[in-house]
Order: C-alpha cells, then sequence, then structure tokens
C-alpha cells in the first residue's frame, strides 16, 4: 500500500482465503494496531481469542452456518444484491471462511467500561485490526452472522459471562487480491450545515 488513502480505499470483505498459514509474529502486529484504537474512557474494554486450532475453528464457523441455515439466507436473500449475496454465501456456507487459517474472536469486557459505550468501543479496535491486515497483504472480514449464539460461543472459549463476543474476523492470505472498494460518494450523504443542504 503507498499510503493511508489508498489502503483505506483496498480494505475488502474477503470470503474466499488460501490455505497459506499466518504466523504469531503477523498476527501480534494486527493486534498491536487493534489495540491502539481509541475507546472510551480509555477503558480499552477488548479481549481477543485467537483460534487457530482446526477443530475448534470448525466448530466456531458452524454456528455461522447455523445462523445463516436457521433464517440468515433468507434474510439476505430479500437485501443483499445477487453478488453480495453469492459472496456472503460462499464465505459461510461454501467452506470459504474455513479455509482461513486464524479467526479472531473480539469481544467485549463490559464490566470495564460503561455498559452503553462498550460496544462502540470494540469496533474501533476491529477498524484498526482489518486495516493492518489489509496493509499487510493479508484477507480479512469482519463477520457478525454467529452473534445470535454468542453463549455458545462464550461456553467453546471459555469465556466469562461479562466478556462477551462482537465479531469473528477470520484471517488469512487472499486467494487472488480484490481490487478497491465500491461506496457512494462522500458527498451523497454529506449535508451542510443542515440535512438536506448539499454539501
Ligand atoms: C457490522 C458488520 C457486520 C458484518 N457481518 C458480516 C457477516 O456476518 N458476514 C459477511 O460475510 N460479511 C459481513 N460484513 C461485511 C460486509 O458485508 C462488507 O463490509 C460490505 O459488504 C462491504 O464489502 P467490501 O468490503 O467488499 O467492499 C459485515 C460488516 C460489518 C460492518
Amino acid at each position: 500500500m503507498s499510503g493511508f488513502f489508498d489502503l483505506v480505499h483496498h480494505q475488502r470483505a474477503y470470503r474466499t482465503f488460501s490455505d497459506e498459514p499466518v504466523d504469531d509474529a503477523t498476527i501480534g502486529r494486527l493486534l498491536d494496531a487493534a489495540v491502539h484504537a481509541p475507546s472510551a474512557e480509555n477503558r480499552q474494554p477488548w479481549e481477543f481469542v485467537v483460534v487457530q486450532d482446526p477443530a475448534l475453528r470448525s466448530s466456531l464457523l458452524d454456528f455461522a452456518e447455523k445462523a445463516w441455515d436457521g433464517g440468515g439466507r433468507e434474510f439476505a436473500e430479500a437485501r443483499l444484491t445477487p453478488g453480495l449475496m453469492a459472496d456472503v454465501e460462499r464465505g459461510i456456507a461454501g467452506g470459504g471462511y474455513r479455509d482461513a487459517p486464524v479467526l479472531i474472536v473480539v469481544a467485549a469486557d463490559i464490566e470495564r467500561g460503561l455498559k452503553v459505550t462498550v460496544p462502540s468501543s470494540i469496533f474501533p479496535a476491529i477498524q484498526n485490526l482489518l486495516l493492518a491486515a489489509t496493509e499487510l497483504g493479508l484477507a480479512s472480514a469482519l463477520t457478525t452472522i454467529s452473534m445470535g449464539f454468542t453463549e455458545d460461543l462464550q461456553a467453546m472459549l471459555g469465556l466469562p459471562a461479562h466478556v462477551v463476543p462482537q465479531a469473528v474476523i477470520p484471517i488469512g492470505h487472499p486467494v487472488r487480491p480484490l481490487g478497491p472498494s465500491k461506496r457512494d460518494p462522500f458527498e451523497t450523504h454529506t449535508h451542510r450545515d443542515r440535512f438536506g443542504t448539499p454539501w
């Protein structure tokens, strides 16, 4: 990446991964970026569980598939473009995420911060992690589909009741790099002084 603005344009949701491993030093760099995010009162309420064990990874992803089969697919079908739908299907049910050698479960310690600010203190850290992965040429994805099963995830990972999963992030190497993201131009959703006055 040639710089920050190029980096943000290339941060993408990857749903296919090669089987190339990611070493612990690299994972450490991602997490170091994550923990330098802002958080309310600087409470840093994040907890990360790096899941590399194949059996555990597979069981974790079973919950994503369960959520998808249990209504997620039907819900998404009515909302996503056919291209995105096929991509999400590939990640969750087509084995895409299962090829990722690392799953990072990001959880929130709801006793370490205020209830109202804890979730919003987690996602800046997740974004840092995703950007760091992009900078290092890795594939990553932010997924929340299995968050309907937080208690099962807690039991599986030995998380105490006050450490609540917020996202599962598959990390690996891309099969092929994706191009820049497609977004509405910022002017479409930006207003001058009052809503409705164009920028
Ligand atoms: C809060 C949040 C939850 C998401 N959950 C999922 C998910 O469960 N599964 C998935 O495949 N993608 C998930 N995504 C990824 C989005 O689909 C993706 O960011 C969006 O479609 C833009 O795609 P792009 O990064 O390829 O441009 C999630 C993104 C966000 C911000």
